[in-house]
């Protein structure tokens, strides 16, 4: 893909990001979403790309827009596999909470994993622990290899992990280990990449979140070069036909970084929504808004913030049409 693109895929973010942000703290989480998801969905029509969304809004019978199999871009080559989430963290914007992005990532076509909206176990960790993790073994084994590819002890580490009931055994695991725990309501696809930002003080991630947040991860960590892990959690017959009828063969496979991003040539963007740990939210002053963003090429490894001024007055679009 050219590398032109990955300006043009920052516009959809911002897009998506300027048109939630207003609805930031107003405790509707649908609204929040339904004003991304329209915004972003409009903001590709401009983009030369020949995309097929496959990672979206849910299956073409459940989602009005940007639903899996459908068409984005200007339909012009390259023919790209699209994975979007307009809206990562539908209730941070509804409460104001930290760290609510929106985001994308593009891909050569049949290079992105389908996959269903279902969950997935995920492990996940920056650069320099990179081959030093196994979705497989145990969370003793994990920290213990990943502190010392660190230089780290097993207390020093920050493991970031969804506030779950089900993962009440990774957490009492990993206090019983001495290690520190940061919970998070939402978001494990920002999490994920903190792994892999200097300065975030978060060094692995553990646990069950969306399989759609999964590749768009895995996406992300290429790019930076840490590393994720994967397993769909198809724990019944209508997920298992589910999965293997997006082209998965074996729906408990293990999944490594290049089952969910085939290769290295993958663009990956990303706009903050509310302030995160990585990226700052939306600011609005009246007919002005700011928008910090994170556009990162796999094939050179360059990771760039892009900080934006945006004339609102000249781009009515993307004012939330929700917004009263
Ligand atoms: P939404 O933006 O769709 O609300 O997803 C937020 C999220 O926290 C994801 O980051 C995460 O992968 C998933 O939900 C976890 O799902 P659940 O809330 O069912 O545990």
């Amino acid at each position: 893909m050219e590398r032109e693109l990955a300006l043009e895929f920052v516009r959809v973010t911002e897009a998506a990001a300027l048109a939630t942000g207003r609805l930031m703290g107003r405790g509707d989480k649908i609204a929040a979403d339904g004003a991304a998801t329209e915004s972003m969905r409009r903001a590709f029509d401009s983009v030369y790309i020949d995309g097929v969304v496959v990672i979206g809004e849910g299956e073409m019978d459940e989602a009005p827009m940007l639903y899996i199999g459908e068409k984005v871009g200007a339909g012009t080559p390259p023919q790209v596999d699209v994975a979007v989430d307009p809206l990562e963290g539908t209730n941070l914007v509804a409460k104001g909470l930290p760290n609510a992005i929106s985001v994308l990532a593009v891909a050569p076509r049949d290079c992105l994993l389908h996959a269903p909206d279902i969950y997935m176990d995920k492990i996940a960790v920056g650069p320099k622990a990179k081959g030093h993790i196994n979705l497989d073994a145990s969370v003793e084994e994990n920290m213990g290899s990943v502190a010392e590819a660190l230089g780290k002890k097993i207390e020093d580490l920050v493991a970031i992990i969804l506030d779950r009931e089900r993962h009440q055994g990774i957490i009492d695991e990993l206090r019983r280990l001495g290690a520190r725990v940061r919970l998070i309501t939402d978001g494990d696809v920002s999490a994920a990449m903190a792994t892999a930002v200097e300065g975030t003080g978060v060094d692995i991630l553990f646990g069950i979140g969306g399989a759609p947040e999964g590749v768009l991860a895995a996406a992300a960590l290429k790019c930076l070069g840490g590393e994720i892990q994967g397993r769909l959690v198809a724990d019944d017959e209508r997920k298992r036909e589910r999965v293997i009828k997006m082209g998965l063969k074996d729906p408990a496979q293990f999944l490594t970084m290049d089952d969910l991003v085939r290769g290295d040539d993958v663009i990956f963007a990303a706009t903050g929504i509310t302030d995160g740990d990585f990226l700052q939210g939306v600011r609005y002053a009246g007919n002005v808004a700011t928008t910090e963003s994170v556009v990162m090429r796999g094939t050179t490894g360059t990771v760039r913030f892009v900080k934006a001024t945006h004339r609102l007055d000249l781009k009515p679009n993307f004012i939330a049409r929700t917004c009263s």
